[in-house]
């Protein structure tokens, strides 16, 4: 999918805008909205969107391990997407790792927000007690808005991602379940 089938951001308002836990009918729109950041060479660990089947399949079985997935979905289309998922060690089930972008067009709107509220909601009601991530130590508007729903730092991983030659620390932050 090209961007050009995103609806554009005037036509964005909350009236139109859905947060819900991901389904089938979501996951090519899920796959383009992750291709399209990860192509930003910023903000993800990936470059670009794994194939649409692997994607497809790792949404499926990690939904199966118990992860909550949610996305945005905007006159139809997916914009955004956050994902919570469980460790596999018996020892870390209880801790998820948490993962989250926005189409650039639609950034700076509170979508973020509404879609983290909804994940740490879903979340803390299926037992998880734990979520982490780790971001970028310059990437301020996820700071933020990690910090402002209770994320702590709990370290600087030094030299953690290497994007064209250049390292970058990241934050390993984390909240616990209320
Ligand atoms: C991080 C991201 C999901 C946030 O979603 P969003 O819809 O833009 O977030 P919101 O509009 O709900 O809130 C963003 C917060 O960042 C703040 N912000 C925006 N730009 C900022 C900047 N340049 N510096 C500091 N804070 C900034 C906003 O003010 C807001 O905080 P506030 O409500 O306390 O004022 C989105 O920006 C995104 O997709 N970024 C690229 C992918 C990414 O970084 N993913 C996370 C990887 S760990």
């Amino acid at each position: 999918m090209s961007s050009a089938s995103w609806p554009t951001a005037a036509h964005l308002s909350p009236a139109n805008l859905e947060i819900v836990p991901i389904g089938r009918a979501h996951l090519a729109g899920f796959h383009a909205a992750v291709d399209s950041v990860a192509k930003e060479r910023r903000y993800l660990a990936m470059l670009e969107a794994p194939s649409f089947t692997r994607t497809r399949r790792l949404v499926l079985d990690s939904l199966k391990a118990g992860a909550v997935h949610v996305v945005a979905v905007a006159a139809g289309e997916v914009i955004g997407w956050c994902d919570l998922r469980p460790k596999t060690a018996p020892t870390l089930r209880h801790s998820a790792v948490l993962g989250m972008g926005i189409v650039a067009a639609y950034r700076g709107q509170g979508i973020g927000s509404r879609m983290l509220a909804a994940t740490l909601e879903l979340a803390w009601a299926r037992g998880i007690r734990r979520a982490e991530l780790n971001v970028r130590s310059d990437n301020a508007p996820a700071i933020a808005l990690y910090r402002r729903f209770g994320f702590v730092d709990e370290g600087t991983c030094r030299n953690y991602i290497c994007i064209d030659g250049v390292d970058y620390d990241a934050l390993l932050m984390a909240r616990l379940a209320p």
